[in-house]
């Protein structure tokens, strides 16, 4: 899971790194995450080794479930980078001057690149690239290790994806922009934390204060999404598709004061208006920010339309949703009632899944909503909640 989340995250850099300038806090910023990946993966294995081949990455002697057809394997392979090794004393200077080297071989595509010259240049450094062929003296150090990896208990926080979600809405409220790359990457990342050694797992997160509900919420709203849309048969592009969906569902939500979003009684009619409204607000929001992100748009703006045609906003005439809203509307309530909120505690699963069954032909898409109960009754057990993680003490 960590080798993973490390090559997602620098992949995220080196796509960041192409559009800000040297300095800029959003490059440091996911320099510096990645880099902390990269820690925490060598806290596990100390000599981690990397093949890009093709479709395939390979860790050590094992192929990466999660990043087979993953785009970056190929575009590494066409960087010349077909092995990467790093040790256990990475520095950050080697570290950005790597990525510095990756970035520029990027932005000059075609460009011969000479693996012999690459290898000799970062022969004493901590992170070798090249070639497949290169062979650092490690082999017997990661054997002694291998053990090791195998038995670590991998503690999954969603911390960084937490922070990354925070990110989002402040620039969101900032600058009215939707930082795309982020939710990419938060994305990709909960999908590999779904796809344990062996079998599907949730990890749904939960909430300790009201006014963590917003993160909370669109975090297993994207999960459950997935995990829908996988069990509907989607290919991996369209279930990430559907993920990035259900993560910006409520964006529109940041506009919304607190006291409204966490008022304990019953709304007034002006409060009411002002909390629907966070259906065409993050839709806005999402169109004017990527063009690209149309079908978020679309769920954005009808996640709360019922099947009957109950729900906000209202239409003028009855067409049907998209395929991705009712997904995410189905994911959307089963979040929400699972969670405690000011006006009421949460339910139990059983009593959510029953009611998703009750509703199914009114209120949701009935061959949806099924497979959403059948898949959640199968995966009992294997739903993980994590703990939304404790903020840092505040500087003194
Ligand atoms: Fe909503
Ligand atoms: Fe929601």
């Amino acid at each position: 899971m960590e080798p993973s989340r490390f090559l997602t995250a620098l992949a995220q850099t080196l796509s960041t790194m192409a559009l800000y300038q040297p300095g800029h806090p959003a490059r440091e910023r996911v320099i510096d995450r990645s880099l902390q990946l990269l820690r925490g993966m060598l806290s596990l294995d100390k000599y981690p080794e990397f093949s890009f081949l093709g479709d395939e990455v390979v860790y050590g002697k094992t192929s990466l479930r999660d990043l087979r057809d993953w785009d970056w394997s190929k575009r590494f392979v066409a960087l010349g980078v077909q092995r990467l090794e790093f040790d256990p004393d990475v520095t950050r200077d080697d570290y950005v001057e790597f990525l510095e080297e990756m970035s520029t071989r990027l932005n000059a595509p075609g460009a011969a690149i000479d693996t012999a010259e690459a290898r000799q240049m970062t022969k004493r450094k901590s992170i070798r690239y090249g070639a497949v062929g290169i062979k650092s003296e490690t082999e017997e150090a990661r054997k002694v290790l291998e053990k090791e990896i195998l038995t670590a208990t991998i503690n999954f926080q969603l911390s960084e994806e937490i922070d990354a979600i925070k990110y989002m809405h402040e620039e969101v409220l900032k600058n009215g922009g939707l930082p795309l790359l982020e939710a990419e990457a938060v994305v990709r990342s909960l999908s590999v934390a779904m796809h344990g050694e062996s079998e599907m797992m949730l990890p749904l997160l939960m909430m300790k204060e009201f006014d963590q509900y917003t993160t909370t919420h669109c975090l297993n709203v994207s999960v459950l999404t997935m995990a829908l849309a996988e069990h509907l048969g989607l290919n991996p592009r369209d279930v990430r598709t559907f993920g990035v969906a259900g993560l910006l569902h409520d964006l529109g939500k940041v506009k919304i004061p607190m006291e409204i979003l966490n008022k304990p009684g019953k709304l007034t009619d002006d409060e009411r208006a002002v909390m629907q409204a966070h259906t065409t607000e993050g839709a806005k929001l999402i169109i004017t920010s990527d063009r690209e992100l149309d079908m978020a748009a679309a769920v954005a703006y009808e996640h709360h339309i019922m099947l009957n045609g109950g729900g906000y906003p209202k239409r003028h005439y009855q067409r049907d949703v998209h395929k991705a809203s009712t997904l995410v509307h189905v994911c959307d309530v089963y979040d929400a009632l699972r969670t405690n909120r000011p006006y009421r505690a949460a339910w139990e699963a059983d009593k959510v899944l029953s009611y998703i069954e009750e509703k199914a032909g009114s209120e949701f898409e009935p061959q949806i909503s099924g497979k959403f109960v059948e898949m959640m009754r199968a995966l009992e057990g294997r739903v993980s909640t994590v703990q939304y993680p404790e903020p840092e003490p505040a500087p003194a």
